[in-house]
């Protein structure tokens, strides 16, 4: 396995015109998602699923690296090739989620923790071993009545810095996700305050833990309103406000920024990353790292058969275009 440093893996994660595609749901998650789509969710169907996606024409053009989840790491495409092995030699990074998933913060609380880090170095050099470059945990913050409280903020974003730390430890690259759901009818600017706060702890934590800021790659959502807000903003707005959010807190040491899409459809994450890269001169590369915005339209294409798999892969590699053309300011362009 090619030996790369945390800064050359950095580099390659952050290439121009490319983002990252989270193909990490865990199993639970991408039953649900199958569901709705009437597929079944057995190790086989989501083993071709993943090869669907993974050997579909043209994606490195577009894809720096895949996250994938535990299980992929040890599945081999129809060939007999390990997916990690698959992709490195197409020139993508492959990573690996390394949360175990939340619980709740404390008894009777709605608010949730991040569980993982007690043997994160074992499993790291597990995952080391298998192929993974990079790292991904995610900590969910939820805006609600009394929510979120300073101590799920705080316990997350220290658990986010500890696992960065960590996985420097390895020579990986940790992709740190504090995610500020949309879940909820609050405004653009209640995000906007949840977002800031989240991020300024995260960023003193990782102070406080001595992570090397050059050698992460930051995912966090954008400044959006609440799902069921009765709020209409415009991609405009919502650049405006995330990149004021971002400046504000993000050191410009940070080499990449790759948001997750959130549950919002496709077009509109793709469109708002597109609006944001409009802006030049920012200090860090802004890219994408979603899940659903590339894949619910796969899904949706392939309903799990095989007939479909050939339009599902065109389906994928049209979005991928167009968020790889979001990364460069560009939107709107025939395809
Ligand atoms: P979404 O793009 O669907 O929000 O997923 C990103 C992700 O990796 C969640 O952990």
């Amino acid at each position: 396995m090619e030996l790369l440093s945390i800064h050359q893996i950095i580099s390659k994660m952050i290439q121009i015109p490319k983002g990252i595609l989270a193909a990490d749901e865990s199993t639970p998650t991408i039953e649900r998602r199958f569901a709705a789509f009437g597929i079944d969710c057995t190790p086989e169907t989501r083993r071709f699923y993943r090869e669907l996606l993974f050997t579909a024409p043209d994606i490195e053009k577009y894809l720096s690296g895949v996250i994938l989840f535990e299980e992929t790491l040890d599945q081999q495409t129809i060939d007999g090739v390990y997916f990690a092995e698959f992709l490195l030699n197409r020139g993508i990074l492959p990573g690996i989620k390394v949360d175990q998933g939340t619980q709740f913060l404390v008894p009777g609380s709605e608010e949730k923790i991040t569980k993982g880090l007690d043997d994160l170095a074992e499993r790291l050099s597990v995952y080391k071993s298998k192929g993974a470059f990079f790292t991904k945990w995610r900590a969910v913050i939820s805006i609600g009545k009394d929510m979120p409280t300073e101590r799920c903020i705080l316990e997350n974003a220290s658990f986010l810095a500890k696992y960065a730390k960590i996985v420097q430890e390895f020579q990986m690259v940790p992709i740190i996700e504090p995610e500020v759901l949309m879940d909820g009818d609050h405004d653009i600017q209640r995000c906007a305050q949840v977002t800031y706060k989240t991020l300024k702890t995260v960023f003193q934590e990782i102070e406080r833990e001595k992570v090397d800021l050059t050698g992460i790659i930051l995912k966090p959502n954008m400044v959006l309103p609440g799902k069921v807000s009765n709020e209409q903003t415009s991609s405009d707005e919502i650049a405006k406000a995330t990149l004021s959010c971002l400046k504000s807190v993000v050191p410009s040491e940070v080499p990449g920024i790759m948001f997750l899409s959130g549950g919002q459809d496709s077009n509109q994450a793709i469109e708002n990353l597109a609006k944001m890269n409009k802006e030049k001169n920012l200090p860090w590369r802004l890219s994408f790292s979603y899940s659903r915005a590339l894949q619910f339209p796969v899904m949706e294409t392939w309903r799990g058969l095989e007939e479909n798999v050939k339009s599902a892969q065109e389906v994928f590699v049209n979005i991928l275009k167009k968020a790889s053309d979001a990364s460069i300011g560009v939107w709107g362009a025939k395809g």
